[in-house]
């Protein structure tokens, strides 16, 4: 596929994408190239938390540009000093390095468990995770991952990582051995299609890890920076875990994540994890000014009620049209469909100048800023709620 204005074949061909080229962002909004507008509820898959372009990330970038691009890793830089004290403050964790993708921050959390088995455990390794979770596209996150469809690829895999089942605590306590040393869990199951571990499930998870000496991983790089209404997803079930991983929102829409870790678990030694681009003042700048908003009492309470809001209309929809359950927790939604129509509501949507995900065919997720209004929220329900009607319409005819 390719035109006289887009070069479309240059790039490699990695995904299925509509020809759409996207231009510029606003807020809730984008504009593709032709100035066509678009509400967008995918906000670059959950990270633009304060919408698209926010002026406080611009300034914050433009002015630290001026400033500072990259000192080397191998010195401190003032920003990246700043957050990592900011993120310690507001967490039960007391280390903090800085990544560039939540994939290389997941390799971080399991190379730190891996070493922290080869100090107090004998050389324990094993890292138990989920069947469904998803925690990158890097050869050991992948192996990580429990997503079918990674099953078959880049053999052979990272090995080490026996999957138990979500919210069923036996499945994990089977897969106990004198090899394990750690449980890694997404708290939301974002990728699957939204599916939570229950509050109590992570408690137990964390009476069970303590009890065995194992190391609690939390991967929320989905969930946290107040998507879910907290700034850690972590706080709802009254858990401190030894190892969270943190991308998407922490950036606002720049490519920055991290891996945080207990005093106790930071057990790296000089040269064994490091990067060109780790801790850059240039991103950490902008998570600065990210975590001033996103960090705000008032804020996260927002984003709680938000919300609850968006469930609740999702409800109202989904009750009007048959369909099924509204999953998720503060702006990390999900509707059930019921059918396969998801790809088909999609495309809809796109049409009509709307942009919803589907993780799944059967399944829409609404992952929207964490600033969105109410107005935008009432006009991406309308817009759900015609496709629908004429989608039901359609079937009746048929
Ligand atoms: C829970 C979770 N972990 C890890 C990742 C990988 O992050 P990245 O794409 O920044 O490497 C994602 C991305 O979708 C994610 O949702």
């Amino acid at each position: 596929m390719t035109d006289a204005t887009h070069p479309y074949d240059a790039l490699m061909d990695i995904t299925a994408r509509p020809p759409n080229v996207f231009v510029r962002g606003e807020g809730s909004f984008l504009w593709d190239d032709t100035g066509k507008r678009y509400l967008d509820f995918v906000q670059g898959w959950a990270v633009n938390c304060l919408g698209h372009s926010p002026p406080v990330l611009a300034e914050a970038l433009a002015a630290q540009a001026k400033l500072l691009l990259t000192p080397s890793p191998a010195f401190y830089n003032a920003p990246s000093l700043k957050l990592a004290k900011a993120l310690v403050d507001r967490s039960c964790f007391d280390r903090v390095f800085f990544t560039n993708s939540g994939a290389e921050a997941n390799e971080g959390a399991i190379k730190l468990a891996r070493k922290y088995g080869a100090l107090h455990r004998n050389g324990a390794y094993e890292i138990i995770t989920f069947e469904g979770g998803f925690h990158g596209r890097t050869l050991a996150t992948m192996s990580a991952s429990g997503k079918k469809a990674f099953e078959p690829l880049f053999e052979p895999k990272v090995s080490g990582f026996p999957k138990a089942q979500l919210n069923d605590l036996a499945s994990v306590t089977r897969l106990i051995t004198d090899k394990t040393i750690a449980v890694m869990l997404e708290p939301i199951q974002g990728e699957a299609g939204v599916w939570p571990a229950s509050d109590q499930f992570l408690r137990d998870l964390r009476s069970l890890t303590e009890a065995h000496g194992l190391l609690l991983i939390v991967d929320e790089i989905q969930t946290g920076m107040g998507r879910t209404g907290k700034l850690f997803h972590y706080e709802h079930a009254g858990i401190e875990p030894d190892i969270m991983t943190l991308g998407k929102g922490i950036g606002g829409g720049v490519p920055l994540a991290a891996l945080l870790a207990t005093e106790a678990a930071s057990c790296f030694e000089h040269g064994d994890q490091g990067g060109t681009f780790n801790g850059n003042p240039l991103m950490c700048a902008a998570g600065l000014a990210v975590l001033e908003c996103v960090g705000k009492a008032d804020f996260l309470k927002s984003v709680a009620e938000t919300g609850l809001f968006l469930a609740s209309e999702l409800q109202r929809v989904s009750a009007r049209h048959g369909l099924g359950d509204i999953r998720g927790n503060g702006l990390l939604l999900a509707l059930d469909l019921t059918h396969p129509i998801a790809a088909s509501i999609v495309a809809q949507a796109l049409e009509d100048g709307v942009l919803i995900n589907a993780p799944r065919p059967d399944t829409l997720r609404f992952m929207p800023a964490l600033n969105v209004t109410r107005e935008e929220i009432a006009s991406m329900i309308d817009c759900l709620d015609a496709i629908l009607t004429r989608m039901g319409a359609a079937r009746r005819v048929a």
